[in-house]
């Protein structure tokens, strides 16, 4: 059931309703191609340039790449704006001028035509949309990244009904195959040695797709979180939905920046930071599997109970293997801080330390890793943490930037430690950014069990 795609227009730009994907092998194939010729072509300019004495910057570069990248992607939509945004969270790993291009990522894609959203209803369920519902909006109310959301009313319900983007689940593997080679060569690693962690992330993407796994976690996260105070989880209805339709109630509430334009008293700030941290820290050690995308636009922040956060999104889930837990919990010990022969030695299980490092480098790693580990397990070691001082997340920032400066760790063409952590780092700075954005003071003590 693939559209027919091969007359992709050359340039739809953003806001037009698409009526057409270009979802074709073919059609991504050229589309990719050309995005890497052309980031090729402005690194020659660019060396050329330098070369000829003219006073270039990196940066212009990296705008300039960035602009092709994100042209590129915005056509493909799917699976791969999740990377770009997974990358424009991490801001550490990628220059700033990649990681403001594709922050934008999740409100640039045009939305869906009404007849490709009826489509998707009649492909599952052999109704449309205005027959399963007693009244469902034809205009997306928002965007997603996959898929789009749109309003609807049942039994005097208000229902959110995410729709799914056709042909991303079957095209996912192919995709990931068009950006890898343009990825790796920007980023200058080799293809079998990030095998494992583009692994990881492949099958969180793939899962993505499946909204019946994002209802089923959703509903058994929900569950097992319904004794957090100030939380609120939509309702699903199960047969209301498909594999890529998924049908729940629609929350009350304001996304993160809207929400603090409305100027919240500290005190909400602080009960809703605290139920993000509850909630986060109730994931990570006792469910021992975490909503893995806390990006502004999965939670939807109220000022009413002094403070309520509506928490969307469960098509990234990371389950955390027994030991992979043990492990993290060890390195954020502060016992591990002050005994660099337990560091060394978690951090070779972890992976990140090899028996065969010169000591040079063995003791680079140990250092920039003890930084890391203090800095990210600060929050821990105090029975409050004010998060508002944004000194903390400049650090955090900074800190990744300072290790791309290192010459010797730059040489190293394998990223290091457990593909596990991908998804565990990404969880923490997603939280830590949140609650910094938020401005909220945190009861952290005694989060992490020892
Ligand atoms: N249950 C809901 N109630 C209200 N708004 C919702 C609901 N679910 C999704 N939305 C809106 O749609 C947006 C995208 O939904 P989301 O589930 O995060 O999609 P994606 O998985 O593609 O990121 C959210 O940021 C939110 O604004
Ligand atoms: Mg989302």
């Amino acid at each position: 059931m693939q559209e027919p795609l091969d007359q992709v227009p050359a340039d739809q730009s953003a806001g037009q309703p698409l009526s057409s994907l270009p979802t074709t092998k073919v059609a991504r194939a050229a589309r990719f191609a050309k995005t890497g010729l052309k980031v090729g072509a402005n690194y020659v300019k660019h060396y050329a340039k330098r070369a000829a004495g003219a006073d270039v910057s990196t940066e212009d570069l990296h705008a300039a790449n960035a602009a092709e990248l994100y042209g590129a992607l915005s056509q493909m939509k799917g699976s791969v704006l999740k990377v770009a945004q997974m990358l424009a969270m991490e801001k550490n790993i990628l220059p700033a001028a990649y990681a403001e291009q594709f922050a934008q990522a999740q409100y640039q894609t045009p939305p869906l035509s009404g007849p490709l959203v009826s489509k998707a209803f009649r492909d599952a369920f052999g109704k449309s949309p205005y027959e399963l519902f007693d009244e469902f909006e034809p205009q997306a109310r928002q965007a997603a990244s996959i898929g789009q959301v749109h309003f609807a009313r049942q039994a005097g319900r208000a229902l959110a009904v995410k729709v799914q983007y056709p042909g991303v689940a079957d095209s996912i593997r192919s995709d990931i195959r068009l950006v890898k080679p343009v990825a790796l060569r920007v980023l200058g690693l080799d293809e079998a040695t990030v095998r494992p962690y583009l692994q990881e992330v492949e099958t969180r993407l793939l899962e993505e797709t499946d909204y019946a796994l994002e209802l089923r976690r959703g509903e058994a996260i929900a569950a097992q979180s319904r004794h957090l105070p100030h939380l609120e989880f939509a309702r699903y209805y199960p047969e209301l939905s498909a594999a890529r339709i998924l049908t729940m109630d629609w929350l009350p509430g304001q996304h993160l920046k809207e929400f603090l334009a409305t100027a919240p008293p500290q005190a909400v700030r602080n009960q809703l930071g605290q139920a993000l941290w509850d909630f986060y820290m109730h994931q990570l050690h006792t469910l021992r599997q975490v909503h893995a995308d806390p990006h502004p636009g999965n939670f939807l922040l109220r000022a009413e109970h002094g403070g309520t956060v509506g928490v969307l999104d469960f098509g990234c889930v990371k389950e955390i293997p027994a030991d992979v837990h043990r492990l993290f919990t060890a390195l954020l010990a502060p016992e591990t801080l002050a005994d660099e022969a337990r560091l060394a030695a978690l951090l070779e299980e972890a992976g990140v330390l090899r028996p065969q490092d010169p000591p040079s480098l063995r003791e680079l790693y140990l250092r920039t890793l003890h930084d890391s580990l203090t800095l990210v397990g600060r929050p821990f070691r105090q029975p409050a943490f004010d998060f508002g001082d944004p000194a903390f997340m400049q650090a955090l920032y900074a800190l990744g930037d300072n290790l791309m400066q290192q010459p010797e760790l730059r040489q190293q063409r394998e990223p290091r430690g457990s593909e596990h952590f991908i998804y565990l780092n990404r969880t923490y700075v997603g939280l830590y950014a949140l609650l910094t954005e938020l401005g909220a003071t945190v009861r952290t003590g005694a989060a992490v069990p020892s």
